[in-house]
Parts: C-alpha cells; structure tokens; sequence
C-alpha cells in the first residue's frame, strides 16, 4: 500500500527511482509519480495508472535529467487516483518535494490553518500539507524544518523530501510507517521496503519510529528528532535477488504456491535440533507457560485464517485454551487480556495497521507478546516482546500463499514446544517431529497428485457463488480457500462450517451450485459425509478435497482434490494447496491480473 523510494548518486536519478518503483509495485497503487532534482529546480512526473505509463512518458526516466530524487506509488485515501493526488507534491515555492506513506489524521485543521496562512493547495491529500509545513517553517536547516513539522503530524508516515537549497540531498523520516535505507558506493538510497534496494545495495538500515536520515551520494546520517547523531546497525541483506523475481514462471503467485515446500522447509529446519523443536528467540521456560491461562490470538485476512487452524492444534496439544480474535476488532473491543495471557500476532509483512494497534494494546495491558512475521526488521517484529520468523523470503503476489503455510507451520512449531514444556510422552514427541518434518515433502505430493486443477478451474470459473465447507481446521482451511477463490478471481464464494449448512446456507444451494467439501479429518468425516450427500441432493456439484487413500469419498462426489497422508494435526498445510491452485486457474480463466488483484494491496498499513 503506496511505496516510495529516494535516490543520490552520480548516476541518473529518475531511471533508478522507477527501477525501484517496479519493485514495489506489489504492494498496490493506482498512481505513481517522481520528483528530481534539475540544477536549480524541480521536475515532477506523474501518471494514473500503471508505472508503466510513467516510464513512457519519461522515456524510461532518460528524458528527466538530475542525480537526486524521490518517487511514490500511490493508493488512493483522501482524494480520488488523479493526477493532481498524486505525489509528489511540491511547496508553494518550488522549493521542496515529498512523498508519503501512510495518514496524517489531522490533516483538516493544518489544512485549514495553512490557506488561512495563504498557502495554495492543489490536491486533496492529506499529504500535501507536510510540504506546506515544510515550506512554512524552513529557516535555512531542512532537517529542522521537518523535525518542526513533524511535530505537528498527528498519524503514520514515511516521508521523503527533496529540496532545491539541499540538492544532493533526499531527507527521510518515520513514524509506524516502514522505511529502509539503503547503503551504497557513492551512492544511498531509502525504500519502504529492501525489494526495491537489493538490486543496487544489499547494506541497510532500518529505520525506527521518530528517526530522521539526511543522505547524500557519500554518506548516511541518523537523527532522533532533539538533533543528536544515532549510531544505527548496518544490516546485511541474505535473500537472493532473484527471490524477488519472477523466475520465468507466468506469475509470482504461481511460483510462490510453487515454492512452498522450500519455504516450509526453511521454517522448520532451524527450529529443530536433535530430534527437539528449539525456539532460541523465545526464552520460555515451564514456569513462564504454566503462568498462562490463556493465549489470544490475532490478524487480519489470511493471517487471521492461520490462527483459526493453529487454535485447534494449541488446544489439542497444549490444553490452554486460546482465542482468536480479527486485529480490526480486537483493538476495539475491551479485550480481556492481561498479564497471564499470551498474545500472538500473526502478520506477513509486520505492517499491517491494525495488527499493530491490536500488539500495542496488548502490551499495554501486560499480555507477553509474540509475533509471528515474515518480513525481517518490520514494525511488528519490533514491538512485539518475542519474534519468531517465518523465514518464507520474499512474498511479492499481493494473494499471499507461502506467507499462509509458513504462518501455520510455526504455529504448530509451537504448539509441539508448549507442548514438551509441559511434558509430553517421549513416544508422542518423536511422532509429532517426525510428522513435521514430513510436511516438506507431502506440500510437494499435495501440488504433484493434482493435474486436473486447471480442468476444474475451466468447469468453476463461470460461476456466480462458490460454497466451501468443512470441520473444525477443515472449516479453516475452508476460510482461507474461499478467500484465496474471491480476492484473486473475483467469484464469489464463501466458507460455511458444514454444521451451519442446515441453519440457513442450504437455502442457496440449487442445482449446479459448486460446494467445496474438505474432508481431511478422518475423526468427523462422516458428518462432513453426511454434509455432501445433503447438499447433492439438492443438485450441488461437489469438489471433494480428502486424502487419496478416502475410497469412500469417491462415490459421494463430483469432482477431487487429493492431498497425501498427513497427520491429521498439520492436515491444513497440505489442504490449502490444492485450493491455492484451483483459485489461482481460475483467476487465470478469468482473466485477472492475478498478482495485483483490483483494489487490493499487499501490506495494509492503514486503518
Ligand atoms: C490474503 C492476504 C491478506 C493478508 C492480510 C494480513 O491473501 O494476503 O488477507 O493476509 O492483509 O496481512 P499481513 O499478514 O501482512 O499482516
């Protein structure tokens, strides 16, 4: 959600800036924009639309002269996806530029006090009054002036800033919003995020919340906001470049649901040792769990669907009742969290806005936090008391998918370490580690044993309305792949527990109404069964998904979706597979942009 990108070197600015631009595409906009610096002046380009636009009518950046810049992919807010909303946006004077991420709340009354100061607005951001502040209290030192202004924003934001009394310079600050710096040979750069650096640098440093950086080609300074130098920790980025790329696959979600059983692997490969699951990063011992009552759980989305699964392995493992909770409603809600409650926060790129505001609340109330997250040095990880990675690397298709399996494979990771805190059977751990590290390989049989998805998606894809059902994890799984189905095909389809059929759903279901039954829990399968033949009988066309070896399942059904063996306790990682592809096919059929999916982006940093 919006992305933006600064530059100073000795090459040419704005080719770079949209190089970068390119990379966080991703993330969702629907305009974008660049600023550089020309000798004395500013030159500022801006499209609706694709960057590809932008390079057009930049001649790819060549026809924009100038070594300094700033560049923004905008999603829309305050004020519909023009031209004029586009950043960057410039001073009254000429003299700076800003691009921005995130939302300055109290927009309205600066807004209002600066026209009454006579400054001319020519949008409707929230953003533009930065530069306005900037403009208004520039008294020789941008770095001033911005600490000036920024003390009277009110919300999140990145800022970068560009100014004509400056003009090797590009300024940045951060506020609950991300912002990366990037540490080059003659030659920095900032990003809201390291995909659009790893190209030029893979030397950054994250900036926290209050923290100011003034580049130039040669060097990178640090600021809190009283003036005094920080000495911040260059960062090493390990990821390979071509993580990042689409590596001849159509789409990156296709090569992400692909890369799965790698990423699943490198989940779990360093959290057991010895036959043990190990979690160096936590630090818990018997006594710290035994003063846990309860675990909350929460996230949005996806997220919030792998912490549907995981609250029934805890349970089942570990006996401590848990909660899950959306981060939208939690932070609002009066949660019931104290000291004795372990809080865990499930997010991919550790910046979604409410997961945020659900942790702090969360910590204020004393809960023990821990966060599960992808996105290394994200607001997320760093907030949270304990911080378990995913290790899924990059996840570019805004639909996330490895995102998801990694997410659940550490949820059980820890269910199986609460679990052995408190004494398990030595018999029962074995076979739980040996399930998991069986996981890998069955994510591969589950993308291997189901050539037929494209055929299928070709029978869906017409659809008006698409059911899911299932039990208990199959009911999360449900969730999710009907999730997957709506955000990236644009079909209609919802996720019912099958229990919850006969009370009102049932009434949709006519002839060739498309169900999806999962059935990947052998201890209720009969009553998801019992769902089918329910269901049929009132001309439902059923897509069964169950294990290959369910002969029961194949005269209850239409159509099949097979996952190996698994146990049963891990069963959704291989489930969520098979539906990953259906929706992907079907999106495919329709025609969907599938990565950047309408009105959709990939970290939500706003409310
Ligand atoms: C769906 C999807 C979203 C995210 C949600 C949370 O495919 O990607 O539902 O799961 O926006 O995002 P993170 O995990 O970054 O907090």
């Amino acid at each position: 959600m919006c992305g933006i990108v600064g530059f100073t070197g000795t090459q040419q600015a704005a080719p770079v800036l949209l190089e970068g631009l390119k990379k966080l595409e991703y993330r969702g906009y629907d305009s974008a924009g660049v600023a550089v610096m020309d000798k004395d002046r500013i030159a500022v380009s801006k499209v609706t639309g694709r960057i590809a636009s932008l390079c057009e009518k930049t001649g790819q950046g060549k026809a924009v002269p100038g070594t300094t810049g700033v560049g923004h992919t905008r999603w829309a807010t305050h004020g519909a996806p023009t031209e004029e909303n586009a950043h960057p946006h410039l001073s009254n004077d000429g003299k700076f530029a800003i691009v921005h991420n995130g939302i300055i709340e109290n927009y309205l009354e600066l807004r209002e006090e600066l026209t009454g100061r006579g400054y001319h607005f020519e949008s409707q951001t929230d953003t533009e009054v930065i530069v306005h502040l900037i403009e208004m209290y520039y008294r020789g030192s941008v770095r001033e002036a911005l600490i000036r202004t920024t003390n009277r924003l009110q919300g999140s934001y990145a800022l970068g800033v560009i100014c004509t009394e400056e003009p090797e310079k590009i300024f940045a600050v951060r506020e609950a919003s991300p912002l990366i710096l990037g540490i080059g040979v003659g030659e920095n750069f900032f990003a809201s995020d390291v995909t659009a650096l790893v190209s030029y640098t893979r030397n950054v440093i994250y900036l926290e919340d209050g923290e100011y950086a003034e580049l130039t080609p040669d060097s990178v300074r640090v600021f809190d906001c009283s003036g005094r130098i920080l000495d911040k920790e260059i960062s090493r980025v390990t990821w390979d470049v071509r993580a990042a790329e689409k590596g001849g696959y159509a789409h990156f979600m296709l090569k992400e649901i692909m890369e799965q059983p790698g990423a699943v692997k490198a989940t779990i490969e360093p959290r057991l040792k010895n036959g043990k699951v190990v979690f160096d990063e936590l630090g818990m011992t018997e006594k710290d769990l035994r003063s846990i009552r309860k675990i909350v759980i929460t996230a949005c989305g996806s997220a919030y669907y792998a912490g549907c699964s995981g609250k029934y392995v805890l349970e089942s493992l570990c006996r401590i009742p848990v909660e899950v909770e959306l981060a939208s409603e939690l932070r609002y809600s009066d949660p019931l969290i104290d000291s004795h409650t372990l809080l865990i926060v499930i997010s991919q790129s550790g910046e979604t806005a409410d997961t945020i505001a659900a942790l702090k609340e969360g910590r204020e109330r004393g809960a023990k936090t821990l966060a599960i997250v992808n996105v290394l040095g994200s607001s997320i990880a760093k907030l949270a008391g304990m911080t378990v990675y995913t290790w899924a690397g990059p996840e570019i298709a805004v639909a996330t998918t490895k995102g998801f399996t990694t997410q659940l494979v550490v949820l059980y990771l820890l269910a199986v370490y609460f679990a052995d805190l408190q004494g398990l059977a030595a018999s029962v751990y074995a076979q739980l580690i040996a399930s998991l590290q069986a996981l890998p390989r069955q994510i591969q049989q589950a993308i291997d044993m189901n050539p037929s998805i494209p055929e299928l998606a070709g029978k869906y894809h017409g659809s008006s309305s698409l059911f899911f059902i299932g039990r208990n994890t199959d009911y999360a799984v449900a969730l999710e792949g009907a999730l997957k189905m709506k955000e990236i095909s644009y079909l209609h389809a919802e996720a019912y527990a099958a229990g919850e059929l006969k009370h009102g759903t049932i009434a949709l279901i006519e002839e060739h109404t498309p169900v999806i039954a999962l059935c990947c829990n052998w201890t209720i399968m009969e009553k998801t069964m019992n769902n089918i033949v329910e269901v049929k009988a009132r001309g439902a066309e059923v897509l069964a998904l169950s294990f290959r070896g369910n002969q029961k399942i194949l005269s209850a059904a239409d159509d099949f979706l097979f996952i190996p063996d698994t146990d049963p306790l891990f069963s959704a990682v291989t489930e969520i597979i098979p539906l990953q592809l259906l929706a992907y096919y079907t999106a495919l059929e329709n025609g969907c942009d599938i990565d950047k999916p309408k009105n959709l982006a990939k970290s939500v940093t706003v409310e």
